[in-house]
């Protein structure tokens, strides 16, 4: 029953069309707005790609340059990300369009003010482009940040200890920066491996925070104040906090042989996080060459793909603009339909749903085709 017997209920109800007319008229007859608040700061988090520039390309390390991209989108800026977080960089190469990720070596507040930079070591396709062929004034895309590798308070320990090898250093300068800004509140323990100090991206002068210890140790040089080797669990513990959150970004080799180290001092893997590698081409020998039919809205393209290269790298060669993000079967943005033919993923990188497996989705950066296939890819609006 809409009403009990309760009169002053059914008074009310006589009286909701005149308060609603009243309502009516009270209101002023200006239009609606046409964005809201909440959608603005949805696209300056989410913008999707940024249009950027570069400003300026540093040498660091041996082979290593600091790219400067300060952003041409509308608002003049990055979106804000987490100290640790990586970017996508796309642009055409040749007959190509490639994409690649990158960790931001940036802090988060310089994003704001519309710069960001990754360091890059010459190592691959793009990466050797980007060193020996990108210049001041190149227009590049950047991707929105992504990635989970970056410090989270309900997650990790206060005490967080960083394990880097090489370019790996550039999420770990982000935060060190992040933490010289007081944009984040931890304390860092970096253990950066390199080979010699020509190689170093970042030397002991270059740590100004209270709250960051930087252990530099290097393998093919013994020099005063550096620590000289590989990182042990007893050069480990020499700088180890009481608890802590290990963090890893490096070669594969690296993670191998560090994790079996932290293992032997009784930390659980559940303890480490690792950064994601893009992956590289498959060891075949003689590799075969098949057809790739691709279907992106309501085109369809042929390609050749080599049984030794992901989908992915196939239609990047070929000028065909798929989505990419991390290039390790991680993030899912690549997300396709297979209609046909068959594939190999090796397990390290089959981060797909049981859905996907049953319904034949798959990840073309870590897939290799085994036969012709034909497959069903979003288009990447870039
Ligand atoms: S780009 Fe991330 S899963 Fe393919």
């Amino acid at each position: 029953m809409l009403f009990n017997k309760n009169p002053d209920d059914i008074k009310k109800f006589m009286e909701m069309a005149n308060d609603r007319r009243k309502i009516i008229e009270e209101t002023p007859a200006t239009p609606l707005p046409k964005t809201y608040a909440v959608n603005e700061l949805s696209k300056a988090l989410h913008p999707g790609v940024i249009p950027a520039k570069i400003v300026s390309i540093e040498e660091v390390g041996n082979n290593c340059k600091t790219i400067r991209l300060k952003s041409i989108s509308e608002n003049k800026r990055f979106p804000y990300f987490k100290a640790g977080q990586f970017v996508t960089l796309s642009t055409n190469v040749d007959s190509s369009f490639v994409t690649r990720p990158y960790s931001i070596s940036s802090s988060p507040k310089e994003a704001m003010e519309g710069i960001l930079e990754v360091t890059v070591q010459k190592a691959g396709f793009f990466s050797t482009y980007l060193i020996e062929r990108a210049k001041i004034g190149d227009e590049l895309v950047v991707g929105e940040p992504s990635g989970d590798f970056y410090y989270d308070n309900l997650r990790d320990k206060k005490n967080i200890v960083a394990i880097a090898g090489g370019s790996g250093i550039t999420p770990f300068m982000s935060m060190i920066k992040s933490l010289e800004e007081n944009s984040d509140d931890f304390n860092l323990t970096v253990f950066y491996g390199a080979r010699t100090r020509k190689d170093l991206i970042i030397d002991y002068k270059d740590v100004k925070s209270s709250k960051v210890k930087l252990v530099i140790v290097l393998s093919e040089e013994k020099v005063e104040g550096y620590e000289y080797g590989f990182i042990t669990g007893e050069l480990l513990t020499k700088y180890l906090p009481e608890t802590y959150s290990v963090f890893m970004c490096g070669p594969d080799g690296m993670y191998k042989f560090v994790r079996s180290e932290f293992e032997k001092l009784g930390v659980s893997k559940y303890a480490i996080r690792q950064e994601h590698n893009s992956i590289g081409n498959r060891n075949v020998e003689n590799p075969r060459e098949f057809k790739l039919t691709v279907h992106m809205r309501d085109q369809v393209y042929t390609v050749a793909a080599l049984e030794n290269e992901t989908l992915l790298a196939a239609m990047e060669r070929a000028g065909l603009k798929a989505p990419s993000r991390c290039k390790s079967g991680s993030c899912g943005f690549c997300h396709s339909r297979l209609i046909s033919g068959k594939y190999y993923v090796n397990k390290e990188h089959e981060y797909r749903r049981q859905a996907d497996l049953k319904f034949g989705y798959i990840h073309p950066c870590c897939t290799y085709p085994e036969s012709d296939m034909e497959i069903d890819v979003p288009p990447f609006n870039v």
